[in-house]
């Protein structure tokens, strides 16, 4: 089975983790970069809002095809409850079909069942399927 690792972070500790679970699981390892870095600060006012309403941000051009792969996992930080908006991107590359495997790496905090099935139908919209989805609170780098 061929599995695709695709993430976005900001800190470190998404990649940190996403690194790791690609050396474990042998998958091949895309990280999505946004156009600008912003401050903390720039996140919370026009990062986290984007976050919350499911949208996309700026990012920089990758060359992805994610056709060839069986299973996909994504991976983001959270803001304000949600994947951070980068993942929203991910998502809108997906192929329909696809085994999808949901990651969300977090300071503390669990996502809230109703904020998880916004993100599984986000998924489903695409035609792949979301088998799971995994809070990791407090990764240690
Ligand atoms: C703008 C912003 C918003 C955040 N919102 C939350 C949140 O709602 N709940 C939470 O537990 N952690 C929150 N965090 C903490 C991050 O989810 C946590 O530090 C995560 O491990 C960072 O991953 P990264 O190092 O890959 O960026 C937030 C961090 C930032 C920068």
């Amino acid at each position: 089975m061929k599995t695709a690792i695709v993430y976005y972070s900001y800190g470190g500790k998404t990649k940190k983790y996403c690194d790791n679970m690609a050396k474990e699981i042998e998958a091949d390892i895309f990280e999505m970069q946004t156009l600008k870095r912003k401050s903390f600060i720039g996140n919370l006012f026009s990062e986290c809002p984007k976050a919350l309403q499911q949208k996309t941000t700026s990012i920089k051009e990758i060359n992805l095809d994610l056709s060839t792969y069986d299973k996909i996992i994504l991976a983001a930080p959270m803001w304000a409850g949600f994947p951070a908006p980068a993942f929203n991107n991910m998502v809108t590359m997906l192929p329909s079909g696809k085994e999808v495997e949901v990651f969300i790496i977090s300071g503390g905090g669990e996502t809230k069942p109703e904020n998880k099935e916004k993100v599984l139908s986000l998924i489903e919209k695409t035609g792949s399927k979301a088998i799971k989805y995994t809070d990791i609170l407090n990764v240690n780098i």
